[in-house]
């Protein structure tokens, strides 16, 4: 058997289903390019029959990538895989990857239907994609909680209806490790023809065991793993690809490998988490922001005699690039240039002009610019088309008095200005805005966390509201809590017409 660990990234498909951390199609095509040259052997690109949006990206994106397979999701349904294919009309490597719930729960209250039916279902949509592409996945989901009798056949029938790749995924993250490497096994030891098709891991991160599970899926002879950058997905995420990668990697023992030129982890792991808005959790294995950080004394003693003491990377491994330049409001666009390509960001001279000026704003209220700012300023351009924009705000609070906030809006070329209080500064800001929009809208989650650290720091904002039984999400970053939080109000409030 081959020791070569094939690696499907989902960033762009299971990864951003998390809500309020959707991509556009231009920031979609940034991070396949980056997945190329990080070396993946798949690319889930979408989803097609979803969304116009997500047809379009897979469109797209399977011109601008040349060596991965590119991979569009369908449900077992004629039309999905009709979408599917025409969406991956431009790919050089294409890959239909169909599928249906396996697990008695799915079979009885999802499609209220029998095992029988569901076989045939399966074996109907292979076959049907194999009209479109030669290479066909199928995945049995919750095959976590499928009985492995039954999974076995399914996995025999489409491995003979034409399945080049068969994915066992455990959906809801509720396998042992111990589990789900039997369970790879058991397909290994009980399916005719299993040496036919590659079998997939694809693990949810429930309980904190998507890369245990991943792990031990291997090491049963499973050869490809379905994993994102920095283990984003729905709920608790997916397997994370650095941890597998990096796993492999560090234990040569185990005789397995992939293609992954791990030099560029770092790099892309701050693209995803930037364009993505969403913060990369500090303790976070491989890619956290202290992964490398020691604090206690002795540990300190230790890796400055010998860093074998207490790391088991060198951090170059992983491109992280502990000698970062730091910007100034003295620095030029060379230097924004560069650090911004250190990152895998390049950006047009008239882009790198705008992101500049935004920099030197920045720097005037910071006396140290770093590269999680620079990134941030780099895929800021939300406010571009929104019809409610903010002019100004401006607040007032402390101890032993009201907080009141005052704010300006540009409704469409139109202004309008309030006033109110609240129980804090951001309260009273979003009061003031309540006051203009005439539409009911509450706020149903907020978030504030700081980007590096200082008190000078740059701080992201997560909201999300709800409108007429709709959730919308808002993102906004500022050294400025209050203005930080009102950017992202009024983004939400952008995503449906609140006046
Ligand atoms: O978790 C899952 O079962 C999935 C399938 C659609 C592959 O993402
Ligand atoms: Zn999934």
């Amino acid at each position: 058997m081959d020791n070569r660990i094939q690696i499907f990234d989902t960033t762009l498909r299971d990864g951003e289903q998390v809500p309020g951390c959707q991509l556009n199609t231009v920031e979609k095509i940034q991070i396949a390019k980056e997945l190329e040259s990080l070396g993946v052997d798949v690319i889930e690109a979408g989803f097609p029959v979803s969304s116009p949006g997500d047809f379009n990206s897979v469109v797209e994106i399977s011109k601008a990538v040349t060596w991965p397979v590119i991979c569009a999701l369908t449900r077992a349904v004629e039309k999905d895989i009709d979408v599917a294919a025409e969406a991956l009309q431009f790919a050089k490597r294409k890959r239909i990857h169909t599928g249906i719930g396996t697990s008695d729960y799915h079979i009885k209250y999802k499609f209220n239907s029998s095992r029988e039916e569901i076989l045939e279902r399966a074996v109907h949509a292979v076959k049907y994609a194999k009209k479109y592409v030669e290479d066909v996945e199928f995945y049995a989901e919750d095959a976590g909680r499928t009985d492995e009798e039954y999974l076995a056949r399914i996995v025999e029938a489409v491995i003979k209806a034409g399945a080049t790749v068969v994915n066992i995924p455990d959906t809801t993250g509720y396998c042992l490790p111990e589990e789900y490497g039997a369970k790879i096994r058991y397909l290994f030891e009980h399916v005719d023809g299993i040496d036919k098709a590659i079998i997939s891991t694809h693990c949810h991160n429930d309980l904190g065991m998507a890369t245990a599970n991943t792990f031990e899926g291997i090491r049963n002879g499973a050869r490809q793993v379905e994993v994102t950058v920095n283990g984003v997905g729905e709920r608790a995420g997916n397997t994370a690809l650095e941890e597998i990668v990096m796993i492999l990697k560090c234990h040569p023992s185990a005789g397995l490998y992939t293609n992954i030129n791990t030099r560029k982890i770092c790099p892309i792991s701050r693209m995803v988490s930037n364009l993505m808005n969403m913060s990369v959790q500090p303790n976070k294995a491989i890619v956290g922001r202290n992964a490398f950080a020691h604090s206690s004394g002795i540990h300190q003693d230790g890796v400055l005699k010998n860093a074998q003491t207490y790391e088991i990377i060198d951090p170059k491994d992983i491109g992280l690039d502990q000698n970062s330049i730091v910007l100034t409001a003295r620095s030029g666009h060379a230097a924004l240039k560069y650090r911004l390509e250190v990152h895998g960001v390049r950006l047009s001279d008239e882009r790198l002009d705008q992101v500049y000026r935004e920099f030197l704003k920045l720097a005037d209220k910071k006396k140290e610019v770093t590269d999680d700012d620079i990134l941030m300023l780099a895929g800021d351009k939300r406010s571009d088309d929104h019809h409610i924009k903010v002019d100004w705000v401006q607040a007032t609070s402390g101890v032993g008095m009201k907080p009141v906030a005052s704010i300006g809006l540009d409704i469409s070329g139109e202004k309008f200005e309030a006033a109110a209080t609240g129980n804090g500064p951001v309260d009273a800001a979003v009061n003031a805005v309540k006051k203009i929009i005439s539409k009911p809208v509450t706020l149903t989650e907020f978030t504030i966390q700081g980007v590096s650290k200082g008190s000078d720091d740059t701080c992201k904002v997560h909201m999300q509201v709800e409108h007429g039984g709709g959730m919308y999400y808002g993102f906004g970053c500022s050294t400025d809590i209050v203005a930080a939080s009102i950017e992202a109000y009024v983004d939400a409030l952008n995503k449906f017409s609140a006046v």
